[in-house]
């Protein structure tokens, strides 16, 4: 064989052919121009030599099976490379059909990671053992990119599970599954506990099926839960277009509404001209400008966020032992939860053993669920609830390497419970702050160590919420940011970096998109279509209710304490047009938000949003008063938008991937933008484009709009906004 193959050929004395990639070039396997050649090369042999072969078996050398299509490539494909992105694919899909329909039973012995192409490759086999690896994960995330599985992944999931099947399960999620939950979903057919038995039952397989063929080769074969011709699926069809949008939120998501329509156009057609439609679908997928954003932000910003490209690299990696969670409230409960989960001990400190035992019963509860939902064991269970001690003690912090605050957000109460502790833990612990909007420079003055506390924004429900916002203080040392980040990695989130100001970068920012979406309802905008803009736009809530949610005395608050803050340093106070709306909401109307009994909308017993408060009609609301959609929405996007830019600005910001991933995962930013400053990036007419139609925002509607310096210094220049 060449020189350049990635696939080695190792046939053995019984006539099994075992394939093994291992791209020599790489630490993965991609589909890449060798690869492409050579499994080109083995359909060829495969062919040549059919009468000597028993069986043929995939499987990898590397930890991971397969890692699937080569994303530095795909990012670059325009619109005018449409035809070779049609064609790139079909070279290797001809090859694995060739080799599915050979004659001879095909098995995928998938010994690690299988997602997207690889799994597509397993797909292309009879019969699929997963080894049972630790972190090992198997689907088709390309949804989550913005793509569809284009290597067969579509057709052949169609066919294997039905299509509502394929498209719940698989496709329009992207869920990536552990080996065993992907047997549960029908992903493989068997789980294996070590390389061996996977081996063993690969070659089982081939023994007991001497002329097995896929199901879908097999004549009078018929699409499981059968096609949109049959009346029974033709009924439930008219459900999909529904959930596709209760999933995606809104219009700017073009791969669900391709899968959808490779599915069911796919489902109806032969083989071959599925795979052909399925070509068709992704190639408009992956020259459009969405993928392009989300392969940026979910795979390259991410992957910098997480590596470290903005952590200190002189300072030594640490890991946490036993931390101190300071406040076993909604916050604190949910941090607990997350360290124990990642193996850390946690002394969870609350002003009683009640309050305490409190935050700790949120972690019962959440195992209970993960337990009947077979998530977890009752050893694991056990395990991780023995990891917490609730306390009202503070002798008990004795030991912890990391303390984390989150008591009531009060800067003389977080002095306090500082000055408790901070001699009873470890000398050097790290002292972390949850304040969501507290400058953590003010709040550094209470201890006796400034230079090793830090703010650790978490956002709630934490369990579930993957971001946590690093904040560094004026005097925070390298050495506790690099700790700090530490951390975060070792209780598995993203962590990103900014420095310390009022509502640092994440509470700031979401500050403009509500303050935008209420000061609509002061010029009379129908409430109802400002929801639906914002949904439109593609934000994950409401502007308005997530407005009730934080509750209106909040902004409020915080208005005011910076306004002083910025009348006391001399400037003036602009003020925006959302506080005149709020204040009549709270004053005049007693509508505080959903926790106070109701804000813009009304709230049943049960807590749960009945309808919009029909006091908004009739005291804002102007009959026939009409704003374009599309500026109600551009409005706050470009809202955050302007304001990631004045972070950068004034330092608050220092990269754009922090920026980017920052703002889908910590504030709901949506996610088809790429994040806040690829929307900039990518908006029509580039730079210049944006910066065009900001400022006829700003003529129609405020100010505020007006583009900062540092963007129009850019967009002159003609360059993309990047790191300084
Ligand atoms: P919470 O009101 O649910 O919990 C606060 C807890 O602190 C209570 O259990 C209280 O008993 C306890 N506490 C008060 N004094 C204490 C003391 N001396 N020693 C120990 N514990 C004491 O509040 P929540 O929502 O958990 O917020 C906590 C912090 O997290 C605040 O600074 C808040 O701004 C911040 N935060 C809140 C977010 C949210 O979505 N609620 C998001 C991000 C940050």
């Amino acid at each position: 064989m060449s020189e350049s193959t990635t696939i080695r050929w190792e046939q053995d004395e019984t006539g099994v052919v075992t394939l093994v990639l291992d791209d020599p070039n790489q630490s993965a396997n991609t589909m890449n121009a060798a690869f492409k050649a050579s499994i080109a090369a083995v359909a060829d042999r495969a062919e040549a030599e059919k009468d000597s072969i028993r069986g043929i078996i995939y499987t990898s050398a590397k930890k991971t099976f397969f890692a699937g299509g080569d994303l530095k490539d795909m990012i670059q494909v325009g619109p005018e490379h449409a035809q070779q992105a049609f064609d790139t694919g079909t070279a290797i899909k001809a090859a694995l059909r060739r080799i599915e329909t050979l004659g001879k039973p095909v098995v995928a012995a998938i010994n690690g990671a299988a997602l997207g192409g690889g799994y597509e490759i397993a797909l292309a086999a009879h019969h699929r053992v997963a080894l049972d690896a630790p972190g090992s994960k198997i689907g088709l995330p390309e949804v989550t990119l913005g793509l569809l599985p284009a290597g067969g992944g579509v057709t052949r999931t169609v066919r294997l599970m039905g299509i509502a099947d394929a498209l719940l399960k698989v496709l329009l999620q992207g869920t990536q599954y552990s080996p065993r939950r992907a047997l549960e979903n029908g992903l493989v057919h068997e789980v294996a506990a070590t390389p061996e038995e996977m081996l063993a039952k690969a070659h089982a397989f081939i023994d007991a099926h001497p002329e097995s063929q896929q199901p879908w080769d097999v004549k009078g074969y018929r699409i499981p839960g059968g096609t949109p011709s049959h009346p029974r699926f033709a009924a439930n069809l008219p459900a999909f277009p529904a959930n596709l949008k209760k999933q995606t939120g809104g219009a700017n998501y073009p791969a669900p509404r391709n899968i959808l329509a490779a599915a069911v156009e796919g489902s109806q057609v032969d083989f071959d001209t599925a795979l052909t439609i399925e070509a068709r679908y992704f190639t408009e997928l992956v020259t459009g400008q969405v993928a392009k954003n989300m392969i940026q932000a979910f795979f390259f910003d991410l992957q910098a966020v997480n590596s470290g490209a903005s952590r200190p690299k002189e300072t030594e990696r640490r890991t946490v032992r036993k931390v101190a969670v300071l406040g076993a409230g909604m916050m604190g409960a949910g941090i607990a939860y997350s360290c124990a989960r990642a193996g850390i001990d946690v002394v969870l400190k609350d002003v009683s053993p009640e309050a305490a035992a409190k935050g700790k019963a949120y972690s019962e509860k959440l195992l209970a669920k993960a337990l009947s939902r077979g998530r977890t064991t009752e050893a694991q269970r056990d395990e991780l609830l023995a990891r917490i001690t609730p306390t009202a003690d503070p002798a008990d912090l004795a030991g912890c390497d990391a303390v984390i605050e989150a008591v009531f957000e009060d800067t003389g109460l977080k002095h306090k419970v500082f000055q408790e502790i901070q001699d009873v833990v470890e000398p050097d612990a790290l002292l972390c702050s949850n304040t969501s909007t507290l400058p953590i420079t003010g709040l550094a003055e209470g201890v006796s160590r400034p230079a090793d506390f830090i703010g650790l924004h978490f956002f709630s429900p934490v369990d579930k919420m993957p971001l946590v916002e690093i904040i560094k203080g004026e005097r925070t040392g390298d050495e506790a940011l690099a700790r700090a980040f530490d951390l975060v990695r070792q209780i598995k989130k993203t962590p990103i970096v900014v420095n310390d100001s009022r509502g640092f970068f994440t509470s700031r920012v979401i500050g403009q998109f509500i303050n935008e979406g209420v000061a609509m309802v002061g010029e009379g905008v129908e409430p109802a279509s400002i929801e639906q803009a914002a949904a439109q736009a593609g934000y994950p809530a409401k502007v308005l209710s997530l407005m009730d949610e934080l509750t209106l005395t909040l902004p409020r608050k915080i208005r005011n304490e910076t306004k002083k803050a910025v009348e006391a340093a001399g400037g003036t106070w602009p003020g925006h047009p959302s506080d005149a709306v709020i204040d009549r909401m709270v004053d005049e109307f007693g509508r505080p938000g959903r926790s106070g009994g109701g804000g813009f909308y009304e709230y049943g017993e049960d807590g749960r949003r009945t309808r919009l408060w029909p006091g908004l009609r009739e005291h804002f609301t102007k009959p026939g008063m009409q704003i374009p959609f599309r500026d109600m929405q551009e409005r706050m996007l470009f809202s955050e938008a302007l304001d990631t830019v004045r972070c950068f600005e004034e330092g608050v910001l220092m990269t754009v991937a922090d920026a980017n991933i920052g703002s889908i995962m910590g504030i709901g930013f949506p996610a088809w933008t790429g994040g806040v400053i690829q929307y900039i990036n990518g908006y029509e007419g580039g730079l210049p484009g944006f910066v065009a139609r900001a400022r006829e925002l700003a003529a129609a509607y405020g100010e505020r709009f007006e583009p900062p310096a540092l963007l129009v210094e850019k967009a002159e220049k003609g360059e993309k906004f990047s790191d300084a």
